[in-house]
């Protein structure tokens, strides 16, 4: 449904009919969650263009949608890494079957997390293997403001 609203080309019929019923009851959810991706993608593209920042660490990433994390990091800087984190098994693996790096960089998909209980299993395998002590810092952001 997020997709949807978002206008992208990711979702279902039944996202497209619940959401057609949603918009009647809050007319406001589109504009609610374009403005939340539009920040998502203001702040990563301030991070990789302005602030250094060249791993990144997506959690509460959600399906696949418009505005991918590294979609919008790799357009500035094409070696950025990203590491998407979610807490739930079919988020995790649409990502891992949807991630399309570009040569220089890295993007994965770390396996089911809750970060509200352990951040270090959010840097687990494959997360370690992309991130590197050497570099600029990783940012660990929680961007799920309407996550459930
Ligand atoms: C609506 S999506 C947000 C997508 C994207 N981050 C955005 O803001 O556009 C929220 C996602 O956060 C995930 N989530 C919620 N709590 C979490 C937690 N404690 N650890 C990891 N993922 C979590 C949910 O499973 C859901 O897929």
């Amino acid at each position: 449904m997020y997709d949807y609203l978002l206008g992208g080309k990711d979702n279902f019929a039944a996202d497209r009919e619940t959401v057609t019923v949603a918009l009647e009851a809050w007319p406001a959810a589109r504009t609610a969650a374009r403005e939340n991706r539009a920040f998502l993608g203001r702040a990563v593209r301030y991070l990789a263009e302005e602030a250094g920042i060249t791993q990144f660490l997506d959690i509460g990433s959600g399906l696949p949608s418009v505005g991918n994390v590294h979609e919008v990091a790799q357009d500035i800087l094409p070696s950025a890494h990203v590491v998407y984190v979610d807490k739930r098994p079919d988020r995790a693996r649409a990502r891992a079957g949807l991630l399309a790096s570009k040569p220089e960089g890295k993007c994965a998909t770390s396996m089911p997390t809750c970060v509200t209980r352990t951040t270090s299993s959010a840097t687990g395998p494959p997360g370690r293997r992309l991130t590197s002590a050497a570099d600029r810092a990783i940012l660990c952001a929680v961007l799920q403001l309407h996550a459930g």
